[in-house]
């Protein structure tokens, strides 16, 4: 289409949009963000500058103009056992891309494809991309469900905003998504603990190499079944705490889901499983706060002094860490007095608080540490027995003589018979049948109950 064909479209599309009248829910943001950027975007001639007067207002984000273009070949679904995490996509794949002239785009599901991209276009080179992670289940009325997909999509909104792209309309996208799950709902295994991984992203595509924020970008989503995270049943991990890199600090981006947050713990990954454990956990300032485990939050029990019920502490969401869904919803479930009396668990106290290293010796070294856990969306809550704290001995001021002998992963038993302590180099944490704790168990538990639509409760939204 040449240049005056397509000004001629945009002005009848502008005229379309004006006879429409506004729409109701207008993302006046995108509007603003349009109008500041196109300057910045737009080459100086004289077509553009007319079309951009055109358009007083970009399109926006609309579900009801989604396209579909099913495959032709749709592909074999394999059996679930056969399911790894993150390997195996559906036939599909949603689309939608903002430019500061015409704005959204019609949402588009076609068939699965790479994407073509400007080898100028930003995220290549200033890391604009940012992601949610979410999965579908199929409840036993056969309808796909989500977990609290409202709040990813806050979450999402934050994302986009602290990498100054374009504001995207979390209700509009939630919409499609939901469209998109029904369309997929072949691959979602009916099996416990199965799901289809939901993987929304958005990435800026301005096409310049400035160090500028991104007036353009492309949201996609993919979707990969996946089976349980542990497929040979729940299994405690380990943990390295790791105080040379660090993942986050105050002021910077650890409280959003951006991609740059993720390389660079690839390397402190890597060096943690050389030494045998599973997980960094990422720990913070001179006085090792205790932040996050990988890409999941971290939950730990200690029985109060009193032997009177258990604090459950998580860190607060000071910005260093990612606020997880699954972190909301352990919890609000652990201070509701009435699951911890259904799970039999006696008082819990829920504390967001700032703990550290120190702190988990000395709980550990008093027996009162009872449980650690990660939760995420991924594994949705597991066990952690064993947390290396190299330094620790050094950075207590103590000699390697005060510590106790190396006692076997999870057999580390204190004065009063419990099985934690701190050896020197590893804190270990009690240890229990089937690799859960009493109440990472029920928190487990009960979440799966409603993302499988086993149980119906508010969090539990049906794809309809
Ligand atoms: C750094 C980090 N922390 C925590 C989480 C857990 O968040 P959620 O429960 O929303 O999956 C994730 C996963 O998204 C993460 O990447």
């Amino acid at each position: 289409m040449g240049i005056i064909q397509s000004m001629t479209r945009k002005r009848a599309d502008a005229a379309e949009t004006q006879r429409q009248g506004r729409k109701e829910k207008r993302n006046s943001s995108t509007a603003a963000f349009a109008s500041t950027n196109k300057a910045a975007s737009q080459s100086p001639s004289p077509q553009s500058s007319e079309v951009s007067s055109v358009l007083s207002e970009p399109q926006q984000l609309d579900p009801s103009k989604l396209k579909i273009r099913l495959t032709e070949n749709p592909k074999t679904v394999d059996p679930p056992e056969k399911l790894k995490f993150g390997q195996n996509f559906t036939d599909h794949m949603l689309v939608v891309s903002y430019d500061p002239v015409s704005g959204w785009s019609d949402p588009e599901i076609k068939p699965y494809e790479p994407l073509i991209l400007d080898p100028a276009c930003s995220v290549l080179h200033y890391c604009t991309t940012i992601f949610e992670g979410m999965k579908a289940y199929i409840g036993p009325d056969g309808k796909p469900r989500l977990f609290r997909p409202q709040m990813n999509m806050r979450r999402m909104e934050g994302s986009v905003a602290r990498l100054a792209l374009p504001p995207i309309d979390g209700d509009a996208i939630l919409e499609l998504i939901k469209r998109f799950v029904n369309i997929e709902k072949r691959w979602i295994p009916n099996a416990p603990d199965y799901s289809l991984y939901l993987r929304p992203t958005v990435i800026g595509t301005r096409p310049m190499l400035g160090v500028h924020a991104s007036d353009h970008c492309t949201f996609f989503l993919i979707a990969s079944p996946c089976g349980p995270y542990f497929p040979n049943g729940l299994r405690p991990v380990s943990l390295l705490g790791v105080s040379d890199h660090v993942r986050a600090w105050p002021g910077g981006t650890g409280g959003q889901k951006l991609g740059l947050n993720y390389a660079p713990g690839f390397l402190p990954q890597k060096a943690a499983a050389a030494r045998g454990y599973e997980q960094v956990l990422w720990l913070f300032g001179d006085e090792r706060r205790v932040t996050e485990a990988g890409a999941m939050n971290l939950f730990v029990v200690v029985q109060r002094e009193d032997g009177a019920g258990h604090d459950v502490l998580t860190a607060p969401l000071d910005g260093t860490i990612l606020p997880g869904v699954t972190r909301n919803s352990c919890l609000a479930l652990a201070a509701d007095a009435r699951f911890a009396e259904d799970a039999g668990l006696g008082r819990l106290y829920v504390k967001e608080e700032a703990y550290t290293m120190r702190d988990l010796v000395s709980w550990a070294r008093a027996g009162r540490l009872s449980e650690v856990f990660c939760v995420g969306t991924a594994a949705v809550v597991c066990a952690v027995n064993r947390i290396g704290w190299p330094e620790g001995l050094k950075e207590l001021g103590e000699e390697p003589a005060d510590a106790p002998p190396k006692p076997a992963p999870g057999e580390g038993v204190t004065e009063d018979g419990m099985k934690c302590g701190f050896d020197g180099t590893d804190i270990f944490v009690e240890t229990y049948e089937g690799g859960l704790g009493p109440v990472a168990r029920a928190l487990r538990t009960k979440i799966l109950r409603i993302q499988e639509g086993r149980e119906t409760h508010e969090w539990g939204v049906v794809c309809e």
